[in-house]
Formats: structure tokens, C-alpha cells, sequence
């Protein structure tokens, strides 16, 4: 398992035709390093076409959602054995746009990453505070409640299969990242728990730090050691500035 891992979340950006653009251009000036993973996780309507062009190369395809149930009257939704069916290695669970937008709870949270690992998609699971819960000095509780409640049911050899992103609810489109001090003492916090309630190798656990990542505050987050890598939004919409995050993480 590379040590680092970017991924791209395209949120509710571009068109099918746009993003075969994108991914073009991405793979056009990638060049890939055995220390990092690589994987785009475009709207769902662009992945098969995404899907097609990322045959035979190292980059993974991510999507951005995921229903609980296999299939049935789910008006609107997508099941994980359509996603596999699509190619798709990895599914991005409990963003914090889905937690307050869409009213995701950590209860559905929780039946999301149960049917992703149970049909063999690999979690991006994230979670975050609020500004309002940084201030009242609660972002440690709010993290070990999304844990606990999001992870509940869960297996230790389940877990080797998820990747966490600690996404502050306050950095996410606000250009302002958190710092590298503020982000590794939750990486740590969170490495701690997985080891104390799951059981974990803190060598085997992949944390991701997401919210405002740039190609100009990337390389200072990825020199700490509790950081694995990044969840980046605006900044992977542009082709030089994801592969530049990506070259940012290339390490040993
Ligand atoms: P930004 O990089 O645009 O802040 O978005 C972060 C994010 O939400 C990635 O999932």
C-alpha cells in the first residue's frame, strides 16, 4: 500500500465531456511514483466515460456517494454493485456536504460504509468538525462520536479497507486550510483511537487531511507524519494543480 494517497472529489463539477478533458489532461502530465495513489472521483454521470479512459493506468476511480441497499424503489439512488460494475475502487462516505446538505446521519453514515466494504468498495470516510464546535473547544468529541457511531459493527480487517479524511467542516471552500500543528493533533487523536478500539497497526492506517489543499500549503501538510495524503476539492478541478499535488506527495 503506497504511504500516500490523493484524491480528487469532484463534487457537482463538470459534464461528461468536460471531464474526459480533465482526466486527459491529468494523465497526460502524471507521472506516477510507487509511494503515492492517485484516484478522481467525478460526478456520477461521468464515470463511465472517466472509467474508460483510466483503463491500464495507475489512477483509481472514486465515487463521490453510495446508497445502503443493493438494489429496489430507491428513486434516485445508486447501489455499490453498480458502482463496482463501473469500475469504481474507492467511494467517498460522510462528507461533510452530505452530512449537512442532504441531513446525512451518522446512523445511514454507518449503513453506507457497511454496504460499500460488504461489496468490495474501499471507503474514503470523512469527518470533521464545525467552526462553531472548534470554538466551544468540542472538536475532539466530535471526532471519537463520528468514529465510534460511523465505525460501529465494524471489524478490524474491515478497517484496513477504509481510508479516513479529517475534513474540518470550517477549511472546505474557504481557501483557509487548517494549519499543520491543528491537523496532526487530530490525525493523532484519530491514529490513537483506531488503535485503542479497533485494534489497529497504526502503520496500516491511512489518514487523509482535506479542506483548502493547494499546491502551495500541500508540501507543509505532507511533512508531517500523521498526514497520509489529501482530499482535495477546487484545487484537483485544474489539471496542473492536482498533479502538482500529487508530485508534492512523492516521498522516501
Ligand atoms: P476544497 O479543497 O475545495 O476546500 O474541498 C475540500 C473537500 O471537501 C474535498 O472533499
Amino acid at each position: 500500500m503506497p504511504n500516500r494517497f490523493i484524491v480528487g472529489n469532484w463534487k457537482m463539477h463538470k459534464t461528461i465531456s468536460q471531464a474526459e478533458t480533465l482526466i486527459q489532461d491529468i494523465l497526460a502530465m502524471y507521472q506516477p511514483h510507487p509511494s503515492v495513489e492517485l484516484a478522481v472521483a467525478p460526478p456520477y454521470v461521468a464515470l463511465q466515460a472517466v472509467s474508460q479512459l483510466l483503463t491500464n493506468t495507475s489512477i483509481k476511480l472514486a465515487a463521490q456517494n453510495v446508497y445502503a441497499k443493493n438494489e429496489g424503489a430507491f428513486t434516485g439512488e445508486i447501489s455499490p454493485a453498480m458502482l463496482k460494475e463501473l469500475g469504481c475502487h474507492y467511494v467517498i462516505i460522510g462528507h461533510s456536504e452530505r452530512r449537512h446538505l442532504f441531513r446525512e446521519s451518522d446512523h445511514i453514515i454507518n449503513e453506507k460504509l457497511h454496504a460499500a466494504l460488504h461489496h468490495g468498495l474501499q471507503p474514503i470516510f470523512c469527518i470533521g468538525e464545525c467552526l462553531e464546535e472548534r470554538e466551544a473547544g468540542q472538536t475532539h468529541s466530535v471526532i471519537q462520536h463520528q468514529l465510534q457511531t460511523g465505525l460501529a459493527g465494524l471489524e478490524t480487517q474491515d478497517l484496513h479497507n477504509i481510508t479516513i479524511a479529517y475534513e474540518p467542516v470550517w477549511a472546505i471552500g474557504t481557501g483557509q486550510a487548517a494549519t499543520v500543528e491543528q491537523a496532526t493533533e487530530v490525525h493523532a487523536a484519530i491514529r490513537s483511537s483506531l488503535v485503542t478500539h479497533w485494534n489497529m497497526d497504526s502503520t496500516q492506517i491511512r489518514i487523509l487531511y482535506g479542506g483548502s489543499v493547494t499546491p502551495e500549503n500541500a508540501q507543509a501538510l505532507f511533512q508531517s507524519p500523521h498526514i497520509n495524503g489529501a482530499l482535495v476539492g477546487k484545487a484537483c478541478l485544474n489539471s496542473e494543480s492536482f498533479v502538482k499535488i500529487a508530485k508534492l506527495a512523492i516521498s522516501g
